[in-house]
């Protein structure tokens, strides 16, 4: 049984009710008008950001874990945003149930030496999982802390010699409309697509994540593998991968095409820059125990308490016009 109907929770109560209802009655807006998402212009690109500080191995490792309370497993099992199996927080996690993991490809190509298509235990062989324990913030306004399993994305993207051409990595979710019942609504421009620009995809705390709590990957968070980028907005951390490419342009990402003001590219996590249409200066910790979901609302900390690590990657970028 779900979390929400154990407790017998609708799920607009659950995430903020605004929030909830914005971010559907733009998918529908989108799904009655496509006009409507092809009325934002694409943005220019970004300068190239001058070369950062390297990072020391101790600040990376910093970054690594954290001590705050875990959130509880069930509560990151059943707690899901993973629209191709339905926009409810509890869709994914029964609805997701059947889609099968094992045989899965990656197909790796674009700008590098050796690309192919890759079944999951080779892209991965000889490295072995760490475990992360990361924050994730959701443009909601809702956050966890989760235990993740997975290998560094540099580790795994090396391995193919991306070339000078390589600016960003573009990543594409499977879209299987016979294992993914939300496919059949064209609320997104399916398949579901992520980008990363290509410093932020080497950087030390970028995972590529294939387990939890020490467990496999269960489906409704991603599994067999997913990206995992803890300073920014959790859809940035796209699921289910099935093929990462090496880009010399800014690739099409699905949120910021489905509204390119709301919705940016970088999407790093910014207590000073609003979503249009709510604050994002505090969040509601998922971490509660009993029957109680949510913990105290607590302040929301730029590059979600990362900066450390992450903010000489955007020096000299303006993080409104970034956003
Ligand atoms: N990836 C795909 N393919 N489809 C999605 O709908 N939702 C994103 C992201 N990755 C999404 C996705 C959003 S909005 C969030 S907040 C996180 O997944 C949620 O991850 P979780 O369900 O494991 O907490």
């Amino acid at each position: 049984m779900s979390l929400r109907s154990a407790l017998n929770i609708p799920a607009s109560q659950i995430t903020d009710e605004t929030v909830y209802r914005e971010r559907r009655r733009l998918l529908g807006a989108l799904t009655l008008s496509p006009a409507l998402a092809l009325s934002g212009c694409a943005e220019a690109e970004p300068p190239p950001p001058p070369a950062g500080r390297p990072l020391s191995p101790e600040q990376a490792r910093a970054g690594f874990r954290t001590d705050e309370p875990l959130t509880r497993f069930e509560d990151v099992t059943t707690y899901n945003n993973f629209y191709e199996f339905g926009t409810d927080k509890s869709d994914p996690s029964s609805a997701a149930k059947t889609l099968r993991t094992r045989p899965w490809t990656v197909a790796v190509g674009g700008a590098c030496a050796k690309p192919g298509r890759f079944g999951l235990e080779e892209l991965i062989k000889g490295l072995a999982p760490q475990e992360r324990v990361y924050r994730l913030r959701c443009v909601e306004g809702w956050s966890m802390v989760i235990p993740w399993l997975g290998v560094p994305l540099a580790d795994v993207l090396k391995r193919f010699e991306p070339t000078s051409k390589a600016k960003y990595v573009a990543f594409t979710t499977l879209a299987d409309r016979k294992q993914m019942p939300g496919i059949a609504y064209p609320s997104i421009d399916w398949p579901y697509r992520e980008g990363l620009r290509i410093d932020e995809a080497m950087h030390p705390l970028t995972l590529l994540a294939t387990g939890l709590y020490g467990k496999p990957l269960p489906q409704q968070n991603g599994a067999p593998l997913r990206l995992v980028v803890p300073w920014k907005y959790g859809f940035k951390s796209i699921k289910s991968i099935v093929a990462i490419t090496f880009v010399e342009h800014r690739p099409m990402t699905s949120w910021n095409d489905l509204q390119p003001s709301e919705y940016g590219f970088f999407s790093n996590v910014n207590p000073n820059v609003d979503h249009p249409r709510w604050s994002q200066k505090t969040e509601r910790r998922i971490a509660g125990t009993g029957s109680k979901l949510f913990a105290e609302r607590i302040p929301t900390r730029l590059f979600n308490g990362y900066g450390e690590q992450v903010a000489g990657l955007y020096a000299g970028m303006n993080l409104r016009t970034w956003f």
